[in-house]
């Protein structure tokens, strides 16, 4: 059960009751993330795999409202979000409840905070997308950047004074990434499920890797029969080069009106898609911190995450 004090501590400001107690279908999909994991990269994969590579049909529908997140479309007034979801091109009184299976739900909430129905559900499936904190550390610097200003907070001087932050899932990160969680917690949380028949746990790198492959796996997960051509027709569209030119993916609409930044050269939604870009970020002090966090994490766990590939 979620406490007030884990409630007050996340520096949250949706309404985790309406959350909690919002009703799940045996057939929902949900999408979950830890911020910055590659949740825009899996919401163009799902709805292709689970419409048989219509790339038509989904193009008629901006991604947040085929894959809407549910924390901001049950508690859509979080701090310097009020009123932005139109930006994701989500209607006017946009309502979960009456959406057609199978829906496909999106959140970046840690476990606690999720429907509690999720763990009730038989066919219930959820697909969880991990990355390595360090690539995920300089995404989500650049996206922290971006959003502070619209909740008045003043940005950081460099990614050094930001690392601690992150690590901590404190200060600025805290409301921007919504609810603190910190990235050790929500992944392992997710690995520790990963053998449960209803849980597709993939990593970023992996899908980098391979991303036919893991379209093709996450197929059978989602008990869809898909063609090798339509297999690799889904990764060419969901490749980070076509995604980069898809003004939909990149979230154009909200980078130009509420991040006011250009979208083809800076929507932090598609930015720069690589595993590794850390070691152009982190100084060597960096480094040396992340790590022995990173050791202490990860005690006890067989979780490695692949820092290059
Ligand atoms: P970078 O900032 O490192 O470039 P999220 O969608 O969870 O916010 O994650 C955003 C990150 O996923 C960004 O990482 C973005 O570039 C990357 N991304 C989005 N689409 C991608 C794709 N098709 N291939 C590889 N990376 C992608």
């Amino acid at each position: 059960m979620v406490d007030a004090e884990t409630i007050e501590n996340s520096g949250m400001s949706i309404d985790v009751d309406k959350i909690r107690n919002f009703e799940v279908r045996s057939d929902d999909i949900f999408v979950l993330t830890y911020p910055k994991s590659g949740t825009t990269w899996m919401k163009e994969v799902v709805p292709l795999v689970m419409n048989g590579g219509d790339i038509d049909a989904i193009n008629k529908v901006p991604p947040d409202v085929r894959a809407p997140y549910i924390e901001f479309v049950i508690s859509p007034n979080q701090p310097g979000m009020s009123g932005v979801t139109t930006y994701f091109g989500l209607p006017e009184g946009f309502d979960l409840n009456t959406q057609p299976s199978p829906r496909i739900i999106v959140s970046h909430l840690r476990p606690e905070f999720l429907p509690t129905q999720i763990e009730e559900k038989v066919a219930l499936k959820v697909i969880y997308v991990a990355r390595n904190p360090k690539d995920v550390a300089v995404s989500t610097f650049h996206f922290v950047q971006k959003e502070l200003p619209l909740i008045n907070k003043k940005l950081y001087d460099s990614f050094s004074d930001f690392l601690p932050d992150f690590m901590n899932a404190s200060n600025g990160t805290q409301t921007v990434i919504h609810d603190g969680s910190t990235w050790p917690k929500h992944v392992l949380t997710w690995w520790n499920k990963r053998l449960e028949p209803n849980v597709f746990f993939v990593t970023f790198e992996e899908m980098k890797r391979d991303l036919a492959g893991s379209v093709s796996k996450l197929a059978k997960f989602l008990e869809k029969e898909l063609d090798d051509d339509v297999v690799k027709k889904i990764a060419d569209h969901c490749s980070f080069e076509s995604m980069k030119k898809n003004p939909a993916a990149r979230k154009n609409d909200y980078c130009v009106n509420v991040l006011k930044v250009d979208p083809a050269e800076a929507s932090p939604f598609v930015r720069k898609g690589k595993v590794g870009g850390w070691k152009a970020v982190f100084s060597m002090a960096d480094n040396e911190k992340f790590d022995q966090g990173y050791t202490e994490w990860l005690k006890g766990s067989d979780f490695h995450a692949e820092f290059e590939i």
